[in-house]
């Protein structure tokens, strides 16, 4: 089979650069090993109407990266207007920040379709497309437009709401329906798919039995591939950079004082004005603890063009600097706050120096650095994850202590219960977290997802000849069309 892979954010960054963005990440190294051909975006956007949308290809690993300009004219609607201020918000349950409008709709549905035209060159007779997220909702169908009729999968990286909330999202119903273009649809947990499934039971009548949605495209089965890591890869780095300059700069900084661990974009999802606010009543509930712990934050800037970004940047700021402020000494700063990305290999070495990780979102699809936090950790010293039950990878950490993040004085309490746990009950909770680490690998993750993709489509096209797709007519207007009469069905 051969498999192209589609996201957004592409990566080629190494192990020694700095990384954005989980998926990307994540997805380099077995990208990379696989021979696929990756799609995305190149970062820039080209003006007027493009023939041929244009490609930049290196090679990459075994197989090559592809990276896309996008229209300018769409861009902005596209990924700051729909994808980031319609579908993130809805998708972490945060409707309250919804704000968008028709042209963005018409931004996000263009740039699907001109992914689809850019993939039609990469198709060959036994290829498959693997699609990544919210950002191509509608790329599955945009494709059965254009006549493709090999294996479509998608996996989605966040959270899948419940129907209420994804109600929510203007257009909600188009785009589900255009999701059922694909064989496979992915998610992360039990809980997303349910909410999936029963979204499309509710919403569009249609039948749902054994996780199987039919529709007109045919069957697209949904079923759960929580995402891994590398955990070997992640320890090998986490020793060797316990040299590195950054990582011994900070272990000399602490002076023998603990130090608790941060690592987040900042997005409203992450949970961090919670998670200072409880470092904050920490401090005030027990202050014994002051000049004993401290907090490293690493806070990327993120989507700080999106209003409720930069408003959240500056509550951070303020809110850190106060209490600082008020808890600091001239030789002590309870909260170390930084706005920069690390090298993985770095990242590593700064999880191992942590005595506890603190991974505390108020959702989240799955959550890797909870993961690498308890991959990177000395085994025979290991440290304690402090993790919110709202974070996809609580599932399967459920040995860690799980938070709710909402809760700031339970939060204050479960973070000075982490600093003073003894080392028995930490190897112990480590162990078992290490197994469940190692029992589901990114690896693991990306040859499942392959292997059910073929056997989905293999079952599609076993069906009946009348309940086959029938692609000659999309299931959602053509974006080209879209106009005032579509403008009046925002739902
Ligand atoms: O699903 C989450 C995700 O796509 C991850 O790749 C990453 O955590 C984040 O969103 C990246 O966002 P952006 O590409 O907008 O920086």
């Amino acid at each position: 089979m051969n498999l192209v892979v589609v996201s957004n954010r592409v990566s080629r960054a190494s192990a020694n650069e700095p990384m954005t963005g989980g998926l990307a990440a994540a997805l380099l190294p077995v990208v990379e090993k696989s021979g696929a051909i990756w799609v995305g975006s190149s970062g820039r956007v080209r003006d007027g109407a493009q023939k041929e949308p244009f490609a930049e290809i290196e090679a990459l690993g075994a197989g090559a990266l592809a990276m896309l300009d996008l229209p300018a004219a769409h861009y902005g609607g596209y990924y700051e207007g729909f994808a980031n201020s319609a579908l993130w918000p809805a998708l972490h349950s945060r409707t309250d920040l919804i704000r968008t409008c028709q042209d963005d709709y018409r931004s996000y549905r263009e740039v699907n379709s001109f992914f689809a035209r850019a993939l039609l060159r990469f198709r060959k007779p036994d290829t498959a497309f693997w699609i990544q997220d919210y950002h191509f909702l509608a790329l599955g169908a945009e494709l059965r437009a254009l006549g493709v009729t090999h294996p479509l999968g998608f996996f989605l990286h966040t959270p899948w709401p419940t129907r209420d909330i994804f109600g929510g999202v203007p257009h909600h119903r188009e785009l589900v329906e255009a999701m059922l273009a694909y064989d496979l649809i992915g998610f992360q947990t039990e809980g997303d798919r349910d909410n999936f499934l029963s979204y499309v039971d509710g919403e569009l009548s249609l039948d749902t039995t054994g996780g199987v949605v039919m529709s007109r495209y045919g069957a697209s089965r949904c079923a759960v591939f929580p995402i891994g890591i590398d955990p070997a890869k992640f320890a090998t780095h986490a020793a060797k950079a316990a040299s590195h300059p950054d990582v011994s700069r900070l272990r000399r900084s602490l002076n023998g004082e603990k130090l608790a661990i941060g690592v987040d974009r900042v997005d409203y999802s992450k949970g961090l004005v919670n998670r200072i606010e409880a470092f904050d009543r920490m401090l005030e509930l027990q202050p014994q603890l002051k000049r004993t712990v401290s907090l490293l934050q690493i806070a990327t800037l993120s989507r700080g063009t999106i209003e409720a970004y930069g408003d959240l940047q500056n509550q951070l700021a303020r809110l850190v600097s106060d209490v600082n402020g008020r808890h600091g000494e001239v030789d002590w700063t309870p909260i170390r706050y930084l706005n920069k990305g690390f090298s993985q290999t770095v990242l590593a070495g700064l999880y191992r120096t942590a005595q506890v990780g603190v991974v505390t979102p108020l959702h989240d699809g799955m959550n890797l650095v909870a993961k690498e936090y308890v991959a990177a950790q000395n085994p025979v010293d290991p440290g304690v994850l402090v993790l919110s039950k709202y974070a996809g990878a609580a599932n399967e950490l459920d040995t860690a202590l799980l938070v709710n993040p909402h809760d700031i004085d339970g939060m204050a309490r479960t973070i000075a219960t982490a600093l003073s746990m003894p080392l028995l009950e930490r190897r112990m909770r480590w162990e078992a977290m290490m197994a469940k680490l190692r029992a589901g690998t990114i690896q693991d993750w990306f040859a499942d997802f392959v292997d059910a993709l073929g056997q989905a489509h293999v079952a599609n096209d076993k069906l009946p000849v009348e309940t086959l797709p029938v692609v000659e007519s999309p299931v959602v207007w053509p974006v080209r069309s879209l106009g005032a009469e579509v403008s009046s069905r925002f739902h």
